[in-house]
């Protein structure tokens, strides 16, 4: 008998059966709010009936128009939609499947655009899982475990954390910045060095935020030495920190963005946008991709992205993600076990903590199981696994933010009984 392979591990045992908004119906007709969103995807919410309709709609007239034999409308489409909500500077985008895939993408520009071969990382980052992007992968060492020979020209930065280092904002963008200057003088000049990349708020990494100066500071040294600046958003993007881009929380535009996930409601589409002239130094025929801006997923994020800006999305994630961030903060003021609670957005972290101020996975996973089992679908991540995270769908209400953070409440009380 044929079984799924072992090493793929499943976070909850819900047998997923439908889903409309932010609820997923299991097998058993069970109702579960789900604040994970497959891992901040389904933007619109499962199923959103508009984004429905257009797949249907699509699938019934051209499943796959492969891009790099033939042109087709969503595509067409795709790109004039993006072109709405992306900086201006970043007029032309490719189109892959996984974030992986996007990340590389972008490597493959900065290196050939700029002729360098080395890139900085940042401590504590989430690329993916193919091997250049779980080269600059430093989340976990269970991205990298066994894999070696990973890619080489990959340095790693530190990531200005206020929490990991003990320090305010400030020392650690400045202890940060700091140490990046190290790295350009004595382990790759910015003559060798292609891009920094960085994800504006790490994800996988714990849900932590990179400072407004840090990422100026990033902006600045890559104006002066001609280094490029990626930005990974393929978490934070689409609405997802309560702008359309995270980057827009501070005062600067990368030179390539990475998107993916809620692009397409959970249709596999990821892309990277630049500006032309930067697209144009890379080779031609380097990009392309037997499934990128597969007709039905093209169709789904065009909904996608207009039922972002009709339902006005964003805006209901700011307001939704003030709103859960104050409930979990309440949480937290009645334990010490909680060491933070931070994110922007619906993109929120509690990090949990022993008694004595260490990382505290046991009981962020016992936190994390018995929410399932009370109905709230919540996933674990940071590099110790002790931060729980909530990313639910940008259409939550203030009715299903209330109730998910009653399952919380509960949860962490039986949690800390039990710890
Ligand atoms: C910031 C970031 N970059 C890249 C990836 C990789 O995307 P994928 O799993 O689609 O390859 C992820 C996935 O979680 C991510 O969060």
């Amino acid at each position: 008998m044929t079984t799924l392979s072992p090493l793929l591990k499943q976070a909850t045992p819900v047998q997923a059966a439908s889903g409309h908004g932010v609820h997923l119906i299991d097998t058993a007709g069970r109702d579960f709010l789900d604040f994970t969103a497959g891992i901040g995807v389904t933007s619109t919410g499962h199923c959103h009936p508009k984004v429905v309709a257009a797949a249907q709609a699509q699938v019934a007239t051209l499943i796959h128009g492969q891009y790099t034999t033939v042109m087709h409308e969503p595509l067409q489409q795709l790109v004039a939609e993006l072109g709405k909500v992306l900086p201006p500077q970043l007029d032309s985008v490719y189109f892959a499947n996984s974030g992986s895939e996007a990340v590389e993408a972008s490597l493959r520009l900065a290196r050939q655009a700029t002729g360098r071969p080395n890139v900085v990382v940042f401590h504590g980052g989430f690329h993916g899982r193919t091997v250049a992007a779980a080269t600059m992968t430093t989340s976990g060492t269970k991205f990298r475990t066994g894999f070696a020979p990973l890619m080489g020209g990959v340095h790693v930065a530190p990531f200005p954390s206020p929490l990991r280092y003990g320090w305010d904002e400030q020392t650690a963008v400045t202890f940060a910045l700091n140490e990046l200057d190290f790295i350009l003088q004595t382990l790759t000049a910015p003559s060798d060095t292609a891009a920094f990349i960085i994800e504006p708020v790490l994800g996988e990494g714990g849900y932590i935020p990179a400072p407004a100066s840090f990422l100026a500071g990033l902006r600045e040294r890559a104006d002066r030495y001609g280094i490029l600046l990626i930005l990974d958003e393929v978490q934070t993007g689409v609405g997802r920190t309560g702008k359309f881009w995270a980057h827009q929380h501070c005062d600067i535009t990368p030179d390539i963005l990475v998107t993916a996930k809620g692009i397409a409601s959970g249709f596999p589409l990821s892309g990277i946008a630049a500006s032309s002239a930067l697209m144009s130094k890379a080779l031609p025929g380097s990009q392309g991709g037997t499934y990128g801006a597969n007709a039905v997923a093209c169709a789904a994020a065009v909904a996608t992205l207009r039922v972002i800006e009709d339902e006005g999305l964003v805006a209901n994630c700011a307001a939704m993600g003030a709103r859960l961030q104050s409930g979990l903060e309440k949480v937290a003021a009645g334990t010490d076990r909680i060491a933070e609670v931070r994110g922007l957005g619906l993109m929120l972290a509690t990090e949990f903590s022993t008694a004595d101020g260490a990382p505290d996975p046991a009981l962020a996973a016992a936190a994390q199981r018995i929410a399932v089992e009370e109905g709230l679908l919540l996933l674990t991540c940071g590099p110790w696994n002790n931060v729980v995270r909530m990313i639910p769908a940008l259409v939550i209400n203030a009715e299903e933010v209330d109730a998910g953070l009653a399952v919380w409440d509960r949860a962490v009380t039986r949690a800390l009984g039990q710890s």
